[in-house]
């Protein structure tokens, strides 16, 4: 469908035995740059490469630490030669992404690199995937956590949470030598079908941009560069590099943009990643609007963008569109932009922008100042124990009737585990954000994985749970043969039966129905044990025609390295549920503002599919009309009246909760309530606040403004104060280009989702 990429690298080391010589070829690549021009040679000759090589690194002026990041990428920017300022500006090439590929001596093994200038203290800029964890590792004999995905981890609605996932990446780059992280997905969930939703953060925008805000926040805290990636609106991976996503500006401001505004504000990345889609037309990586005039100008953004994978379509187009980096290779803004330069058609003082960008990010996250000690060793216990905690925090409880959970050790006798390899391990998601499983794939562990299969972790269900109810006999069942899952299930006090869904970049899920019959085998299984309690490993929302039959419903996502642990604390109340939903469960693909999926034509059957479309096809762009402009999620349940399967905010816990006594305040766009634990348990409730635009903005639904993770003992009450996202208030005036705050009522809503909402308020702005 569209490009395929080998990221097999058996042959890896041979490879870089064999290309030792690469380093001359990139100095090759330079050359080609260089004397591509007259006026590039005349610059190398009035370079004074030796006079500043010759000084100790420190005593170079850029190395003052006084002096602010802008200034000293500008001293820095004055010593470079032309060849080294387009040396900043490209990768090198596919690298170890791709067999064959030349890699230079010293890589890091990441999937992208921008060498650097020694002479001036640049150290090279290794960048490595590390969307969910650090991609990539095994190979260079490292280890890397596996965090809970993504979305997983915006299910604990928790800042905190959200940092430390950040930290945890950033520590183990810098470990293992990587000093810019292009992880930090925050593309919203416009579609629950969407490939890589377990590396997005859902589907609102102000709970995606904090959460991806605060990642960002903790991998720069370690002294690496973060990224915000993929801008903008690559919201399905089908034909992900051909789609033309078509939306206005108002709603694109106050969606998908919002999200990467907010992620911005907070995380102040070095980096943002344009994506492959186009947008109302054009490529995003050369898009004027979304880069120039949005990031650069209205955001005021001071980093530099950087392109995905071969997103990069033209030179001079792009680069004055705002794009400053390409990545992996030079094939635009190598040779052929050193070319553009010289003739004039990109101004001199356009190329010193994108290099100062670059050298800027590198001086504001400390990347020059603290170079990387790759010696170091990642701590995997630590990993694994924060790991755990956050998935411990991002578990949502779906469903608990008749009081099956919390499971009870001192009753149960007979315990039966089905299906989903929960014997040995919990799967994990795909694509450039897989992180290499220790020990290979649980479930194959002497085989190397491919691209597109699945990779379970070795973090078992099963040994946990066993861990917790040490006297109870304990079997598994594989869950392939219903007949032999019923009988299991049947002769057991109560069933425990996982569904996994894999998930990975580049394709998107056809429908909203587990794979691989699991649909039948859960029904079998409750038909047979009326104590049956489903925990789902997805990435993404699925429908549960069996909802009504099971007793207990857990969403664990993908929940990393510490998953087996973290859902055996939760099914045994060691930990009590706390996770709500960042997503919208939809009943089915109906219900969606788009039940089939862009692109794909449903009435030609099996050859409408991405993977049987022609070569032509795989070329030609097609539009994707977001015609629910604005409305994304529950938003779009919400106006169209639609009933979802499990609305967006919901999650139970063990305890209850009352909420009393709301007070909402337009001066300070705040609300004050009070929350009271009144169960037997102590809990922690997400308590949320949602707001309705007055009339005039033409709004009918509502929209979350803020919310609060709020601990409570057992008849512990609260007086809680919330700070509402200004612009989660605000309506975006095209006209004026600018954030307004429409005069006139605001309702105001709170409660434990966006459908059980048992306070109302307003608060009128002038
Ligand atoms: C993905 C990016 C990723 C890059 C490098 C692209 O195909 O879309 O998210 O960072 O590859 O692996």
């Amino acid at each position: 469908m569209e490009r395929v990429r080998c990221r097999h690298r058996d042959d890896h080391r041979a490879e870089q035995r064999k290309v030792k010589r690469v380093d001359l070829l990139v100095r090759k690549m330079v050359m080609k740059a260089i004397f591509g021009t007259t006026l590039l040679v005349v610059s190398l000759l009035a370079a004074r490469v030796p006079a500043v090589a010759q000084q100790p690194q420190h005593s170079l002026p850029w190395f003052n630490t006084s002096l602010s990041p802008d200034e000293r990428a500008n001293l820095l920017l004055h010593e470079m030669t032309q060849a080294e300022k387009i040396q900043m500006v490209h990768g090198i090439g596919w690298g170890p992404l791709r067999p064959g590929s030349p890699v230079p001596l010293g890589n890091n093994g990441g999937a992208g690199e921008v060498v650097g200038i020694p002479r001036l203290g640049i150290p090279d800029l290794n960048q490595a995937d590390s969307a969910v964890g650090i991609r990539m590792a095994a190979e260079q004999s490292r280890y890397a956590t596996l965090l809970p995905s993504v979305l997983g981890a915006a299910a604990s609605w928790d800042n905190d949470a959200a940092y430390l996932y950040g930290d945890v990446i950033g520590r183990e780059l810098r470990a293992q030598g990587y000093n810019e992280s292009i992880g930090g997905g925050v593309d919203l969930a416009r579609d629950p079908r969407n490939g890589r939703l377990f590396e997005y953060p859902g589907e609102d925008p102000v709970l995606a941009g904090y959460t991806v805000g605060n990642l960002i926040r903790g991998v720069q805290a370690n002294h690496v560069m973060g990224d915000i990636k993929h801008y903008a609106f690559n919201d399905q991976e089908t034909g992900r590099t051909i789609v033309d996503v078509h939306i206005d500006h108002k709603a694109a401001r106050e969606s998908d943009l919002l999200a990467f505004e907010l992620g911005i504000r907070i995380g102040h990345p070095a980096s943002v990643m344009c994506s492959y889609n186009k947008l109302n037309g054009d490529w995003a990586c050369e898009n004027d609007w979304l880069l120039n005039h949005i990031l650069k100008h209205d955001w005021n953004f001071p980093g530099f963008v950087l392109s995905d994978w071969e997103g990069t379509h033209s030179t001079v187009k792009a680069v004055m569109a705002g794009l400053d980096m390409e990545q992996p290779s030079s094939d635009f803004f190598g040779p052929a932009l050193a070319q553009a330069v010289s003739s004039g058609s990109v101004p001199q003082a356009r190329l010193d922008d994108m290099v100062h960008r670059i050298l800027r990010g590198m001086f504001a996250t400390g990347v020059i100042d603290h170079p990387t000690t790759p010696r170091k060793v990642v701590d995997p216990f630590l990993g694994r124990d924060d790991a755990q905690k956050i998935a411990e925090e991002s578990i949502v409880m779906l469903k608990n009737v008749g009081g099956v959970l919390p499971l009870n050790p001192a009753r149960l006798h007979t315990i039966a585990i089905i299906g989903a390899h929960a014997d040995v391990g919990v799967m994990s998601g795909g694509g450039s954000a897989q992180v290499d499983a220790p020990g290979g794939n649980t479930i194959r562990p002497n085989t190397p994985t491919q691209w597109g299969e699945p990779v379970y972790f070795p973090s078992s269900p099963m040994r946990y749970i066993r861990e917790h109810a040490p006297n109870a006999d304990v079997r598994f069942d594989a869950g392939v043969d219903l007949v032999s899952a019923a009988t299991l299930a049947k002769n057991s006090d109560v069933a425990i039966v996982f569904a996994d869904q894999y998930m990975s970049e580049g394709a998107d899920s056809l429908t909203l129905s587990l794979p691989n019959n699991q649909d039948a085998l859960i029904q079998a299984v409750t038909a047979a044990n009326p104590h049956t309690v489903v925990v789902l490993v997805t990435g993404n929302p699925v429908s549960m025609p069996w909802a009504h039959q099971a007793s207990a419903i857990l969403e664990a996502w993908y929940p990393g390295i510490g998953g087996g642990q973290a859902i055996a604390n939760i099914l045994f109340g060691s930990v009590n549920p706390s996770g709500k939903l960042p997503i919208t469960f939809a009943k089915s693909e109906a219900d969606l503002p788009h039940p089939q999926i862009f692109g794909i034509d449903a009435s030609a059957g099996q050859a409408g599919l991405p993977e049987h479309w022609s070569a032509e096809r795989q070329k030609t762009s097609f539009p994707a009309n977001f015609t629910e402009g604005a409305r994304v999620g529950y938003k779009w349940f919400d106006s169209e009246d639609k009933q979802p399967l499990f609305p967006f905010g919901f999650g139970l816990s063990y305890t209850t909760f009352r909420y009393s006594g709301l007070h909402a305040d337009a001066a300070s766009k705040s609300v004050t309530f009070t929350l009271e634990n009144t169960g037997q348990r102590a809990g922690t409730e997400i308590t949320e606040v949602y707001v309705q635009l007055p009339h005039s903005s033409g709004e009918n639904f509502r929209r979350l403004a803020g919310w609060q993770r709020v601990a409570l003992a057992p008849g512990e009450q609260r007086s809680i104060h919330i700070e509402l996202e200004s612009l989660a208030l605000a309506s975006f005036d095209e006209a004026a280009e600018k954030w307004q705050w429409l005069p006139g009522d605001y309702v105001v809503s709170v409660g434990g989702s966006s459908r059980d909402l048992h306070l109302q308020g307003g608060m009128t702005m002038r």
